[in-house]
């Protein structure tokens, strides 16, 4: 696997690709099996694949959280070699950033709505670094999680907007045996928070299960009961939502989607189900 550091190596290695369609998974690190089945899910239909390791600064609006963010890169380098990923970009914050950059892109009440309520300057973030990372590696094809549904309407918001050539693909949550979504912050869940956390995609589930149409707060009401009853689980909102707009759904919804954000002890989880 090819390691680059720097911008300007990788920019230059990217620009002469020639005939080559770049697959991409942007990731801050810690990899779990969810990020190497984005991995392999590019390897299925791209010729070289890039991953990015960068725990990106801007998207943190607590500095606390940004500073325990897990960064164990000596075994995320094993494991992209391991899965035969062609080449990691991994820079250091001054290859990204310069001082006092100022990033604003209209994004609408995307940005303000679930996560953009309870992380606010969060998807600014996220934006400005993605576009940064497509705008260096300029790939065909960007593989991202549906654990993080709302990122990825998010980017492609952005995409449009900034008419960048690349085309997004969403790939489907990893789970533990027990339902649990994979995500680096697991690591930080107790014994006892591991356990708690099931009532996330448990309750998603039988949001799915019993969904009806007509019926949508009465089950938004029972799932938010079900969650704020489990010990040691703080809900932050579960939602009912448009798949394509997060606003509430209509008879007009292609697509209906289930979301939930709770702090589980310590640790902030997020989870959703695509339901229709
Ligand atoms: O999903 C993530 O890990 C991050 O938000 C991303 C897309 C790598 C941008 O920093």
């Amino acid at each position: 696997m090819k390691i680059f550091t720097t911008k300007k190596e990788t920019e230059t290695y990217f620009a002469n690709k020639g005939e080559k369609v770049t697959g991409f998974v942007a990731t801050m690190g810690a990899l779990h099996q969810g990020h190497i089945s984005l991995i392999k899910q590019a390897q299925q239909s791209t010729n070289e694949v890039v991953c990015s390791i960068f725990v990106n600064p801007t998207q943190f609006n607590d500095p606390k959280d940004l500073e325990k963010y897990p960064r164990p890169i000596a075994a995320d380098i094993n494991m992209l070699e391991q899965t035969g990923c062609d080449v990691l970009f991994n820079p250091p914050v001054n290859e990204m950033y310069a001082d006092n950059e100022k990033w604003h892109l209209n994004l609408g009440d995307l940005e303000h709505l679930l996560e953009g309520e309870f992380r606010p300057g969060h998807y600014q973030g996220v934006t400005q670094v993605v576009y940064k990372l497509f705008s260096i590696i300029k790939p065909d094809f960007a593989f991202f999680g549906q654990k993080d549904y709302q990122q990825i309407l998010v980017i492609n918001k952005m995409v449009e907007l900034l008419n960048m050539p690349v085309k997004l693909v969403m790939c489907p949550i990893l789970r533990e045996d027990d339902g649990l979504a994979m995500s680096s912050r697991n690591i930080h869940l107790t014994p006892f928070d591991r356990e708690n956390a099931l009532i996330l995609s448990k309750t998603l589930s039988w949001a799915k299960n019993n969904f009806d149409s007509n019926n949508i707060s009465a089950i938004k009401q029972q799932a938010g009961q079900m969650i704020s009853s489990q010990p040691g689980v703080e809900l932050e909102y579960f939602e009912i939502v448009d798949g394509q707009t997060l606003h509430p759904v209509t008879s007009e919804s292609k697509t209906v989607v289930a979301l939930v954000a709770a702090r589980v002890g310590k640790t902030r989880l997020i989870d959703n189900v695509l339901i229709d």
